[in-house]
């Protein structure tokens, strides 16, 4: 799936709230020549029946980007709780009570030529409605790309890094052509490393698998609540060890994990079934406890979710027009 904004959409730039149509960034954008520039993506699940949307573990979303904006040396000013606070904000003057995603963008911004990055950063906040990224309840059918995954000593993959993400569109656009749903990219060593804009785990013989962050693969944070959850919820092991290609023709399930796609199950890789080629059941529970801490239905996951119209920043925002309602 792909997002349209709509121009009118309140984002965060520039230090403002702007609607996004005044939200511009010149033709000599060192980011935009060079590809220097990193961003996140933050999922908000919407809660039907507690009427709250619920922000997806926005600390460690931006935690990890401000380190990451360190590996291209980008200062982000503001720290994760002030940026969690800033994106709560958005979803509220957006009035957003649907699934949303947030897209975090910080980039060299000064306007000239040259490939020696100085020292002008900007950023900006986009939050909008955004439902299922591949619509995946029947599983996926996906197929292993001849593009290799960036290494770590050219581009680090685990950085987000606007320019690495070419590596991601050669393989996904290149999926399409040859009738696939999602590329799975092999690293320079040979073994499975993650899919376009996925980490990607396995079941075999009821444990389950998943490279280790050293494969070239981005530290996905969906990755590690999958983990946990698996451990916690469903008592599985999990390994993280080298995948090889052929594993993935024979192993008992197969799915993607991520942000924007939550946990997408494959049932065919490279025109093999995988089984009886129909959505594992591990695959399936798996889902069920990752949808259902997401969308606040879970409490031992609260940990992990910032309520929007509920949150501390409301409650003073209330207090303080009580105030003034009562001071006139
Ligand atoms: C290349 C790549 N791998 C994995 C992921 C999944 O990471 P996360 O679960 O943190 O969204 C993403 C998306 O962010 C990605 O772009």
């Amino acid at each position: 799936m792909q997002a349209d904004a709509d121009p009118n959409l309140i984002v965060y730039f520039g230090g403002a709230y702007v609607p996004l149509r005044e939200a511009r960034v010149g033709i000599l954008t060192h980011a935009l020549h060079y590809g220097t520039g990193v961003f996140e993506g933050i999922r908000g699940y919407w809660n039907e029946a507690q009427q709250e949307l619920f922000v997806v573990r926005p600390m460690e979303h931006y935690e990890r980007w401000k380190q990451n904006c360190g590996i291209l040396r980008i200062g982000v000013p503001n720290t994760a709780a002030e940026l969690s606070a800033i994106t709560r904000e958005l979803m509220r003057r957006n009035g957003l009570r649907t699934d949303v995603y947030v897209r975090p963008i910080a980039y060299k911004s000064a306007e000239r030529v040259g490939v020696r990055p100085d020292d002008e950063d900007s950023f900006a906040l986009i939050a909008m409605p955004f439902g299922a990224y591949l619509p995946s309840d029947q599983g996926l059918h996906a197929g292993v790309s001849s593009w290799r995954r960036i290494e770590d000593n050219a581009i680090p993959p685990r950085a987000k890094i606007c320019g690495a993400y070419v590596n991601s569109a050669l393989a996904s656009d290149d999926a399409k052509q040859n009738g696939f749903d999602e590329a799975i990219l092999l690293n320079e060593s040979g073994q499975v490393a993650e899919a376009s804009t996925c980490n990607i785990f396995m079941v075999r013989k009821g444990k389950l698998i998943t490279p280790p962050v050293t494969a070239n693969v981005l530290e996905g944070i969906t990755r590690d609540s999958v983990m946990e959850l698996a451990q916690r919820e469903l008592g599985l092991e999990v390994v993280e060890r080298p995948i090889a290609r052929s594993e993935l023709y024979i192993c008992d399930e197969l799915f993607f994990t991520g942000t924007a796609v939550g946990i997408a199950p494959v049932v065919r890789v490279d025109h093999r079934a995988i089984q009886d080629g129909v959505v594992g059941a591990l695959t399936n529970e798996i889902r069920t406890v990752y949808f259902d801490a997401m969308r606040g239905n879970n409490q031992r996951y609260f940990k992990w979710l910032e309520p929007v119209y509920r949150s501390p920043d409301t409650q003073q925002q209330n207090a303080n027009s009580l105030q003034e309602a009562h001071a006139s």
